[in-house]
């Protein structure tokens, strides 16, 4: 198994935190997809979306996910995301660790400057 292969397979261990009854599920920060769509060939009764801002991965993720009809991409940025009314059975939110550091930092930070 390659490097990437491997890092896929740990990636995917998020499907057991998706309820047996998902219907939708969102996928944030999707990047190339490459998570989103071997979910949506392991749940194809479950409608997948994956958004990005990076309007370059979403083009590969529409691209290799030709051959699915459970999925969609979007190009659009979270916080805009937050001000539709839409309702998916599930989020799923993977990050890089030094992403959640820096959000942890930053959220840290913030807090102090509250006192
Ligand atoms: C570390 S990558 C994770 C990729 C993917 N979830 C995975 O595990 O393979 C984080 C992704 O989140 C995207 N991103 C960061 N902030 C975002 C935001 N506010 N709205 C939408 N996407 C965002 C970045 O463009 C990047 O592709």
């Amino acid at each position: 198994m390659d490097r990437m292969a491997k890092s896929l397979k740990e990636k995917l261990k998020i499907i057991r935190f998706l309820p047996k009854d998902a219907k939708t599920v969102l996928d944030v920060g999707c990047a190339d997809g490459s998570v989103t769509i071997a979910m949506a060939e392991l749940f194809p009764w479950i409608n997948f979306l994956g958004v990005d801002l990076n309007e370059a991965f979403i083009d590969k993720a529409k691209e290799n996910s030709k051959h699915l009809k459970n999925i969609n991409f979007e190009k659009v940025y979270l916080r805009e995301l937050l001000t539709r009314e839409a309702y998916y059975d599930a989020i799923v939110f993977l990050l890089g660790v030094a992403r959640i550091l820096h959000i942890w930092r930053r959220a840290v930070l913030g807090f102090k400057s509250f006192g």
